[in-house]
């Protein structure tokens, strides 16, 4: 079969990468893709949030299968677009992306299910947000309400930070996510992300991970899109994703069905975990970045039978073959991300490093211009490895790094310092 992949991530390159293992991939084209995409399949232009410019693309080019890849087309429609035109499509509908496009629906939801979430209040004017958070006082979590690239959240630790938010927010700072805010409990205890393949029916758990949202060493620093992760996470224990299928995904999943809503695609659930109980933080409605990078790596070429089982609705009696396996992916970003940065220095020895079924270099924003990888972006590369041993895992994946030349990239050193 022919198909499409839309985004041009690290995820995507993952996603890609996976697909391309698979026999019944007889042609990958990637939209806008990147320069680590371009080396294993077709990269083309297409606006990708136009829902029949997409459609359009896939019939002239014999498309019959779409893999969506971040938020953004998904909140935009083009699952909804894709599916009217009769074309195969991974990832949820238009209604069913408000579990990451909105918080307050989200909540609305984990009312409904009863699901264990932070308790939470609503506001669409600052003063009486300001009074709910002098009353509730600090540690406290304000929210903008709608997508905001994983910048809206500011876990405030004291009420001076928070009353801040709130003015940040009202004033304009987040546009359009901002005019609604979500004031949220702060919820103590590790996180860890499952993620469950559902395709309106039945569920199907696909693995778990960790990543690192803060900039620097020890977790300090800025929140950035994520600067690693590992995949499993100890702290998803089988108990605890039981309890979290038990409790949160299967009657959230049950009460979208039920609205006329149904979720087909995978959900990102993060997990807030204390004492072995997980309480939901937040949905997103594709796969992480760069989670997707180090469950791709452990899934390989099923990952396809289990995209294409949940898309055509026959999830059912499916399977993950797991190796017992980790992997660990390593981001390499522009000095000064999260901040500002420079685009266009180039990197190089990545042509020295092999690159096998155990160990890949998947490019997020890059660039070729004239032979030579170029940055294009924030984060850049992401090293991914497999082993054994998270520890086998990690001195594989840093052992890479070692080989890669970019005096203008820079890159944690102590992911997965937690589980090691
Ligand atoms: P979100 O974009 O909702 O995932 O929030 C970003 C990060 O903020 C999460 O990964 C958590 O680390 C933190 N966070 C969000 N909500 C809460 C909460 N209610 N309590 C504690 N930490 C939170
Ligand atoms: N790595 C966090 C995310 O993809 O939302």
């Amino acid at each position: 079969m022919n198909i499409l992949i839309l985004g041009g991530g690290g995820r995507e390159h993952a996603l890609a990468w996976a697909v391309m293992q698979n026999p019944k991939c007889d042609k990958l084209i990637v939209a806008p893709g990147n320069a680590g995409i371009a080396q294993i399949a077709e990269c083309a232009t297409l606006d990708i949030e136009d829902g029949e410019r997409v459609v359009d693309f896939c019939n002239v080019n014999a498309i019959t299968f779409v893999i969506i890849g971040p938020e953004a087309p998904l909140a935009a429609g083009v699952t909804d677009a894709l599916e009217a035109a009769n074309i195969l499509v991974f990832g949820p509908s238009k209604a069913a992306a408000e579990l990451e496009a909105s918080k307050s629906f989200t909540k609305e939801i984990c009312d409904a299910a009863e699901a264990p979430t932070a308790a939470y209040a609503r506001f669409t004017e600052a003063g009486p947000a300001r009074d709910y958070i002098r009353e509730q006082g600090a540690p406290i979590v304000v929210k903008a309400d709608g997508l905001a690239a994983g910048k809206g959240v500011i876990v405030a630790m004291d009420e001076a930070e928070a009353l801040a938010a709130i003015d940040d927010m009202f004033g304009g700072e987040f546009g359009a996510a901002g005019a609604e805010v979500v004031i949220e409990e702060f919820m103590e205890g590790e996180e860890g992300s499952l993620f469950v393949l559902s395709d309106g029916e039945t569920l199907l758990p696909i693995g778990t991970a960790q990543d690192h949202k803060r900039v620097g060493d020890g977790d300090t620093g800025p929140n950035t899109g994520g600067m690693g992760a590992y995949s499993p996470a100890p702290v998803l224990t089988d108990a605890v994703v039981q309890k979290a299928m038990d409790e949160i995904i299967a009657p959230t999943m049950r009460v979208m069905a039920e609205r006329g809503t149904p979720y087909r695609g995978v959900l990102y659930a993060g997990l807030m975990i204390k004492d072995g109980q997980p309480r939901l933080v937040e949905y997103n409605v594709r796969f992480g970045d760069p989670e997707c990078q180090v469950l791709m790596m452990r899934l390989g070429a099923q990952a396809l039978d289990l995209m294409l089982a949940c898309a055509e609705r026959r999830l059912e009696g499916r399977r993950v073959n797991w190796a017992d396996d980790h992997a660990m992916t390593v981001v390499m970003a522009a000095k000064g991300y999260p901040g500002a940065y420079e685009k266009g220095s180039v990197i190089s020895g990545l042509d020295d490093i092999e690159e096998t079924s155990r160990q890949m270099v998947f490019h997020a924003g890059t660039r070729e211009r004239e032979g030579r990888i170029t940055a294009a972006g924030g984060r850049v590369l992401n090293v991914t490895a497999r082993g054994d041993s998270l520890r086998e895992a990690r001195d594989r994946a840093y052992a890479m790094i070692e080989r890669i030349d970019w005096p203008e990239g820079f890159n944690r050193s102590d992911i997965g310092w937690r589980a090691l």
